[in-house]
C-alpha cells in the first residue's frame, strides 16, 4: 500500500484530525486536514472533535493542542521539531525577567514553552499581535516576549513601548537585507511581502508585513505577478498553488544560500508521520497543573480575535 494510502486509512480508522503549518513539506501539506498559520492552527485544534491529533509542525504548536485538548491524544512526528523563539525563553530565566517588572502584563507570542505561557497574561500570534496588544489601554506597562523583531515591529506600528524579551527566530532574523535590495533592483515590478519575524531593517523595506496566512491572501488577491517573498521557504507551495500565474522570488538567507529552510519545521516527514498515527507516539505529555496555568492566555487570545472577526 501507498504511504498515502495508509495514512488515509488509519486517519479514518482512529479518527485523527491532521494538522500542519505552511512551512512543512509540500507532501505532508496536501494530506492534511487544515493547513493554516498558528493562529488558524489554534483555532482548529480548540474546535476539532478527533480524538487523535497529528500535528504536523514544531513542539510548541503541539503543546498549545494539548494544551486546548488535555483529553486527546496529541502526537507530533519528531518531537526534535522545536523553536529557536521558544528555546530562547528558559523558565527560570523567564520567570527572573517577569519579577522584575512586577507592574508589567505580559503578553508571549504564542511561540513559547507551555511554562512561558503559564507566567503570560495573554497569547497571540503573529496574526493578531497588533489587536492583542491593543487590547490593553495605553497606559498600561507591557512585556512582550519572546520575538525582539515582532515586539519592535508592534510597537513601532502601535506607538507603544512594550519591554522586549531578546529572542529570535533563527530562520527569519538571518534573511538578508541586502539580497532584497539586490532582488528589488533586478525585479522592479514585485513587491516585498515580509515576516514580522524579520529583521526591522528589512521590514522597512516592505510593501506588506504580516503572518503567512496574510501573505498568503495578500499575494492572492493583490494585482502584481511578481513577490519577493521574505519568509520561510514552505509557503511558496500554496502560493504557487493558489496562483500559478504569478512568480514568487525567496529571498535568501546570505550569499551562498538560495533556500531558507526552518530545520525544525522540516524534520517532519510522511514517514514519520504514519508512524505517529501508527503508533500514538511521540505525544505531548504535560502536567495537570501547567495545562490548567496556560490554558487561559490561549482561551484569551482566541476570545479577542473572535470579537475582533480574526477568526470564527
Ligand atoms: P505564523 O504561523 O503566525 O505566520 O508564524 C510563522 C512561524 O514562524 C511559525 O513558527
Ligand atoms: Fe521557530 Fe522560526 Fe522555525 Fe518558526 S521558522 S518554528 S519561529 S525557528
Amino acid at each position: 500500500m501507498q504511504l498515502t494510502d495508509k495514512i488515509n486509512k488509519l486517519r479514518k480508522e482512529k479518527n485523527a484530525i491532521i494538522l500542519a503549518h505552511y512551512y512543512q513539506v509540500p507532501e505532508i501539506q496536501d494530506i492534511a486536514d487544515y493547513v493554516g498559520d498558528s493562529l488558524g492552527l489554534a483555532q482548529q485544534a480548540a474546535q476539532t472533535k478527533a480524538d487523535m491529533i497529528v500535528f504536523a509542525g514544531v513542539h510548541f504548536m503541539a503543546e498549545t493542542a494539548k494544551i486546548l485538548n488535555p483529553d486527546k491524544l496529541v502526537v507530533l512526528p519528531d518531537m526534535n521539531a522545536g523553536c529557536s523563539l521558544a528555546a530562547s525563553a528558559p523558565e527560570k530565566e523567564f520567570r527572573a525577567f517577569v519579577n522584575s517588572y512586577p507592574d508589567h502584563k505580559v503578553i508571549s507570542y504564542i511561540n513559547c514553552t507551555a511554562a512561558v505561557k503559564t507566567m503570560s497574561d495573554v497569547i497571540c500570534t503573529s496574526g493578531n499581535a497588533v489587536q492583542i496588544v491593543e487590547s490593553f489601554p495605553k497606559e498600561t506597562k507591557l512585556i512582550f516576549a519572546p520575538d525582539k523583531n515582532l515586539g519592535g515591529y508592534i510597537n513601532s506600528i502601535t506607538g507603544r513601548d512594550m519591554v522586549l524579551w531578546d529572542g529570535t527566530c533563527e530562520v527569519h532574523d538571518i534573511l538578508s537585507t541586502e539580497a532584497v535590495i539586490k532582488l528589488k533592483m533586478e525585479h522592479p515590478d514585485a513587491k516585498l511581502i515580509a515576516h514580522p519575524e524579520c529583521k526591522a531593517a528589512l521590514l522597512q523595506l516592505a510593501d506588506f508585513v504580516g503572518s503567512t496566512t496574510a501573505l498568503l491572501n495578500f499575494s492572492k488577491n493583490d494585482s502584481s505577478k511578481k513577490y519577493i517573498v521574505a519568509t520561510e521557504t514552505g509557503i511558496l507551495h500554496k502560493m504557487q498553488q493558489q496562483s500559478p500565474d504569478k512568480t514568487f522570488l525567496i529571498v535568501p538567507s546570505d550569499e551562498t544560500c538560495n533556500c531558507n529552510d526552518c530545520p525544525y519545521m522540516k524534520l517532519n516527514t510522511l514517514e514519520k508521520l504514519l508512524s505517529a498515527l501508527e503508533n500514538g507516539q511521540p505525544a505531548i505529555e504535560l502536567p495537570e497543573d501547567v495545562i490548567i496555568k496556560a490554558r487561559k492566555p490561549i482561551e484569551r487570545m482566541l476570545e479577542i480575535s473572535k470579537k475582533m472577526g480574526l477568526i470564527k
